[in-house]
């Protein structure tokens, strides 16, 4: 069996939303210390709706394979259907990752959700979310 799945390869060689939204309404930035890999995630977002979705991954392969996915993924969701999508989503919907690479979708599930959280914090819900954590405690 190869490394890499047919799938991989594909997104590797031709990623899809590659790229920056200049007026992003959300914006993700995750890194992995570990191999030095970096992710950026940008969102527009419409009536709930991921509208639109671009990154820029400095990265190995597999990071920019799972990147260009997880746009294609949550491109067209609403946000809490967007919320839900994780690493083994990702890795799924490419074919299965070597173990050895699992951690490079855990980086672009991550990277969506803090683009969305970004989102929200902007909307205030963040801080409307913190605020009732707190009341509990
Ligand atoms: Fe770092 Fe893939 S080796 S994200």
């Amino acid at each position: 069996m190869d490394f890499y799945s047919e799938k991989v390869m594909q997104h590797m060689r031709k990623p899809k939303n590659v790229g920056e939204i200049k007026d992003a309404d959300g914006v993700g930035k995750v890194g992995n210390p570990a191999c030095g890999d970096v992710m950026f995630l940008y969102i527009k977002v419409k009536n709930d709706r991921i509208a639109d979705i671009k990154f820029k991954t400095m990265g190995c392969g597999a990071a920019i394979a799972t990147s260009s996915m997880i746009t294609e993924l949550a491109k067209g969701k609403t946000l809490e259907e967007a919320l839900k999508l994780s690493r083994a989503d990702v890795a799924g919907s490419l074919g299965g990752l070597p173990p050895v690479k699992m951690h490079c979708s855990n980086l672009a599930a991550s990277a969506l959700h803090a683009a969305i959280q970004d989102y929200l914090s902007k909307k205030g819900v963040a801080l409307v979310a913190a605020k009732r954590v707190k009341k509990r405690r």
